[in-house]
């Protein structure tokens, strides 16, 4: 099943997994039946066993982006998590977290996993020692998320994937805010990875999906927990994702490049604290983001000078063309509080222990003209300037 031989752009387009039917259309037909002949298949096909036309073109055409053997398609990026968390965990087991995480994923991990006495540390510091040292016996798991949301920091998957294989430990990886087509973690010795399709796969803000892309054995395993919580997706769900995809490695050129453009553009500004983004050269990760990303994303976070909530009260109502609204990944740029928004779940003290400030700001690119971006930017950070007045920090 391994076609990792064309290129991105291509492989967004072209599948080798080909259901045509004799009309000779070149999309995939919408196979809209639940219900199918049990007599001839050699496996019996229904949505829920994750083996329709529709889901299966998919997972091709994601195996072949993310240079994997087999996946699952689910209903959300958080089923996709929880499946697999669940499917290669026991009562018993315990995982090591790196400590930025989506808020999701953090409150799945702090409600659900004591219910199933599943033990778990989150590891703050992003070098081999560690997580060396947070390893325990009955550890089974190393997951990350690189970049991360909302602070983009970013974990060494080379060195993670080194220190699973020295303890025989599985590692998984959330790759939503890269893309396939800026990362691809199997490559650099990960064994899962997991996709919120919701954002850049999906790309419109009109699709809520996950995904889950690995090996053929460890998608077997897999595949025998999905079908017992049966988060899978349907039909019409399954056309609008291939028929995005299509576009996914344009899209995500355009997001790299305008992202760049205004992390700059906000880095020079008078009115701005401070900006993340891992192409920026102060960036932290920025010399590892170099190695193992092809393009450092559409995702930026950053503070204004003036913290206070009528700053960003003032910002935010300023912007005319930038939508504040949640999740990220669509063609659109938008703009949210992570504080109220993908973090809002978490408890005061634990989102200032990440770093996420009450005043920190998410952007996630569209592909809009930059020039219009950074005018609608600057525009509302002068109404900033303005109602500061005399009270501007230095
Ligand atoms: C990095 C990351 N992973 C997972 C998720 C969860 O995805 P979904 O909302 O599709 O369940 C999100 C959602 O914002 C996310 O940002």
């Amino acid at each position: 099943m391994k076609q990792n031989n064309t290129s991105k752009e291509t492989n967004c387009i072209h599948s080798k997994f080909r259901d045509k039917d004799a009309s000779g259309s070149i999309n995939t037909p919408i196979h809209a039946s639940s219900s199918y002949d049990y007599r001839t298949p050699a496996e019996t096909v229904y949505p829920r066993y994750y083996n329709t036309v529709n889901q299966k073109e998919i997972v091709q055409k994601l195996c072949a982006l993310e240079e994997g053997e087999d996946g699952l398609l689910f209903a959300s990026g958080m089923a996709a998590i929880s499946c697999t968390l669940f499917a290669l965990l026991k009562a018993g087991d315990h995982v090591v977290f790196a400590s930025q995480l989506y808020g999701g994923t953090f409150n799945l991990i702090k409600s659900e996993f004591p219910k199933f006495d599943l033990g778990f540390s989150f590891v703050s510091g992003n070098n081999a020692r560690d997580f060396e040292t947070a390893i325990q016996p009955n550890t089974r798991i190393i997951y990350i998320e690189t970049p991360s949301n909302p602070l983009l920091d970013i974990i060494d998957i080379q060195v993670v994937a080194a220190v699973a294989k020295r303890h025989n430990l599985l590692t998984v990886i959330d790759n939503t805010f890269a893309s396939p087509v800026n990362q691809n973690p199997l490559a650099l010795g990960m064994d899962v990875v997991i996709h919120s399709g919701t954002k850049y796969l999906g790309g419109h803000s009109d699709l809520c999906f996950g995904a889950v892309i690995t090996s053929a054995e460890i998608a077997e395993v897999l595949y025998k927990s999905a079908v017992n919580f049966g988060g899978s997706i349907n039909a019409m769900d399954s056309y609008l994702i291939e028929r995005s995809l299509k576009t996914l490695a344009v899209r995500v050129q355009r997001q790299n490049e305008n992202a760049g453009l205004l992390a700059e553009f906000l880095s020079a500004h008078e009115m701005i604290g401070k900006v993340y983004y891992p192409g920026l050269k102060a960036h932290p990760g920025h010399e590892i983001a170099s190695r193992q990303m092809r393009g450092f994303g559409g995702m930026l976070a950053f503070e204004l000078k003036i913290t206070d909530v009528q700053a960003v009260d003032c910002f935010l109502n300023g912007l005319s063309l930038i939508q504040p609204a949640i999740s990220l990944g669509g063609v659109e740029t938008i703009i949210c509080s992570p504080a109220r928004t993908s973090h809002i779940k978490m408890s005061r003290e634990q989102r200032m222990e990440m770093g996420v400030t009450d005043s920190l700001l998410r952007l996630s690119t569209g592909i809009e003209k930059a020039e219009d971006l950074t005018g609608d930017l600057d525009f509302a950070l002068n109404l900033v300037k303005q109602q500061a007045g005399n009270n501007m920090p230095a």
